[in-house]
C-alpha cells in the first residue's frame, strides 16, 4: 500500500470537503510526518513527536467530516472518540483508556486481515479440499490393484475440476465450525470505570476460549462452507504472536485517535460543579496525550507517538479554557471557516457523497430523473444562509433541512408522479418563501 504524500491527502479530502484548506493542510502534514518519522533510523526517532491539532470552527463546517474521510483514506489504525463520553476514573461512563484499547482492537482486525489476505489463496485450496472430500469421500485405496487406484483418481480429478467450476456450490455438507465465542451473550462487567475495565476484556477473552472454541457441526451450502473453511485455514496458517506484535507497533507509531467535541470538556472560569468532573476528564487524558503505557488484551501499549486530533466548535470555552498541560500538547491550532453561500452551491454539488445526488439515486429507485436547476441551487444556498443567520447557525446542516422541506412532498408522493421531476427557482421559492420569512415557523421546521 502507497502512503499518500500531503497534497494527495488534500486531494482526496477535497472529493469530500468544500474549502477549509488550512485544516486540510494540517491533517495531512500530520499525516505525512507519521511516514517521515518511520523512516527515520537513529534515536532522534524517538524525540519526532506528533503534530496534535485542535481544529476549531463553528457548528457543521467540516471538522467531523475531515476525520471520518481521513479515516477511509489513512491505512493507520483509526478511532474517532466523542470527548464527552469520557469520565474522570471512579464515576459512571469510560474511562479514557478505553479509546487506546479500542484502537488496538482495531489495529489488531486490520493487520490481522491483511496476514490472512498473504494466505488466503493457500487456505482456499485446503479448504477446497476439506469440502472436496466431504463432497466425495475418498474410498479405502485398494492397495493391490494399480488400475484401480488409477481410476479412483481419474474420478477425483473430473469431480474435482466440476467443483472448482462451481458445479456443487448449492450443496449441503456438514462441516464442523467453532462456535462464535458468546459476546453477544456474557460480557463480563468490571466494577465501574478504571482499569477493571481492562480486566473485563481478559476474562471475556478467558471465557471465550474456554467455553467458545467449542466445536459445532452445522449444514451449509459449499459456497458458504468454502468461506467459513477458508477463514479457519487461514487462522491456522498465520502467526498469531507475530499479529499481536505487528498491531501493537501499529498503534504505537500510526495510530490516530480523534477526540471530538473536546470544547465540552473545557470549563469556563466558573469552574464548579460539573466542570469539576470535565477537568477531571481533562487530567485523566493528559497522560495519555503526553505518553503513557496503556494495558489492552493484545499487549500494552505505549502511547507517546499515537496522533491526536481534537476538535470543537469552542462557541461557549475558548481552547485556553483547557487546563494548560493539554493546551501545550496540542501545539498545531487550526481555525476552519464558516461557509458561504458559495461553500454551500459546492457543497450541495460537488461532494461523492453530495446530498443532491443521494437524493438523486433514491429517486433512480423508483424510475425517477431528478434535477436542479443552476438558478434551483443558488436560492437553496441562499435561503439556507438566510436561516442560519436569522436563526441559529447550524453550518451545512441546515441544508438537509431545507433540502428536505423542498423535496417533502415529492418523496411522499414518489413514485405516483411524473418520470422527470425538475427543481426549479420557482419550486424553491413556494416551499420556503412563507417559512423563511416567519423567523417562529423556521425554527421549528428549518
Ligand atoms: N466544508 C464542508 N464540505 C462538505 N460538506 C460539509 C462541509 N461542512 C459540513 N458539511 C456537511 O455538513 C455535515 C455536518 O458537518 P460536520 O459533522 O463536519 O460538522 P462539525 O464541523 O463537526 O460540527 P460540530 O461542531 O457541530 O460537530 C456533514 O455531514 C457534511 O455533510
Ligand atoms: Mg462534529
Amino acid at each position: 500500500m502507497k502512503e499518500l504524500t500531503p497534497k494527495e491527502i488534500v486531494k482526496e479530502l477535497d472529493k469530500f470537503v468544500i474549502g477549509q484548506d488550512k485544516a486540510k493542510r494540517s491533517v495531512a502534514i500530520a499525516l505525512r510526518n507519521r511516514w517521515r518519522r518511520q523512516q527515520v533510523k537513529d534515536k532522534l526517532k524517538d524525540e519526532i513527536l506528533p503534530n496534535n491539532i485542535i481544529m476549531i470552527g463553528p457548528t457543521g463546517v467540516g471538522k467531523t467530516e475531515i476525520a471520518r474521510r481521513l479515516a477511509n483514506l489513512s491505512h493507520a489504525p483509526f478511532i474517532k472518540v466523542e470527548a464527552t463520553k469520557f469520565t474522570e476514573v471512579g464515576y459512571v461512563g469510560r474511562d479514557v483508556e478505553s479509546m487506546i484499547r479500542d484502537l488496538t482492537r482495531i489495529a489488531h482486525h486490520i493487520v490481522e486481515q491483511e496476514y490472512e489476505s498473504r494466505v488466503w489463496d493457500d487456505a482456499k485450496n485446503m479448504a477446497e479440499d476439506r469440502i472436496l472430500n466431504k463432497l466425495f469421500p475418498v474410498p479405502e485405496p485398494e492397495t493391490s490393484n494399480e488400475q484401480e487406484k488409477e481410476r479412483i483418481e481419474k474420478t477425483r480429478n473430473k469431480l474435482r475440476k466440476m467443483f472448482k467450476d462451481g458445479k456443487f456450490e448449492d450443496k449441503y455438507i456438514e462441516i464442523e465450525v467453532s462456535q462464535q465465542p458468546p459476546s453477544s451473550g456474557i460480557s463480563v462487567m468490571g466494577p465501574i470505570g478504571g482499569d477493571m475495565e481492562g480486566a473485563g476484556d481478559f476474562l471475556n477473552d478467558a471465557m471465550s476460549s474456554l467455553m467458545g472454541k467449542k466445536k459445532k457441526k452445522q449444514k451449509t451450502k459449499v459456497k458458504d462452507a468454502r468461506r467459513i473453511l477458508t477463514q479457519e485455514e487461514a487462522q491456522k496458517l498465520i502467526d498469531k504472536s507475530e499479529v499481536n506484535q505487528e498491531a501493537l507497533n501499529r498503534v504505537e507509531n500510526n495510530g490516530i485517535v480523534f477526540l471530538d467535541e473536546i470544547d465540552k470538556i473545557a470549563s469556563d472560569e466558573s469552574g464548579r460543579g460539573a466542570d469539576v468532573s470535565r477537568q477531571g476528564v481533562q487530567r485523566d487524558l493528559l497522560p495519555i496525550v503526553e505518553g503513557s503505557t496503556v494495558n489492552t488484551k493484545h499487549g500494552m501499549v505505549k502511547t507517546e507517538h499515537i496522533l491526536f486530533i481534537a476538535a470543537g466548535s469552542f462557541s461557549k470555552t475558548k481552547p485556553s479554557d483547557l487546563i494548560p498541560e493539554l493546551q501545550g500538547r496540542f501545539p498545531i491550532r487550526v481555525e476552519l471557516n464558516s461557509l458561504s453561500t458559495n461553500d454551500f452551491v459546492q457543497i450541495l454539488t460537488h461532494p461523492q457523497n453530495a446530498l443532491i445526488k443521494q437524493y438523486q439515486a433514491l429517486l433512480k429507485a423508483e424510475k425517477i430523473d431528478l434535477t436542479f436547476t443552476k438558478g434551483a441551487i443558488q436560492t437553496i444556498a441562499e435561503k439556507s444562509t438566510e436561516v442560519n443567520t436569522k436563526t441559529e447557525n447550524i453550518g451545512a446542516r441546515r441544508l438537509h433541512t431545507v433540502l428536505t422541506q423542498i423535496l417533502d412532498h415529492l418523496m411522499f408522493n414518489a413514485p405516483d408522479v411524473d418520470k422527470k421531476i425538475t427543481i426549479n427557482d420557482k419550486k424553491v421559492h413556494s416551499s420556503l418563501d412563507k417559512i423563511v420569512l416567519d423567523e417562529d415557523l423556521s425554527r421549528y421546521i428549518l
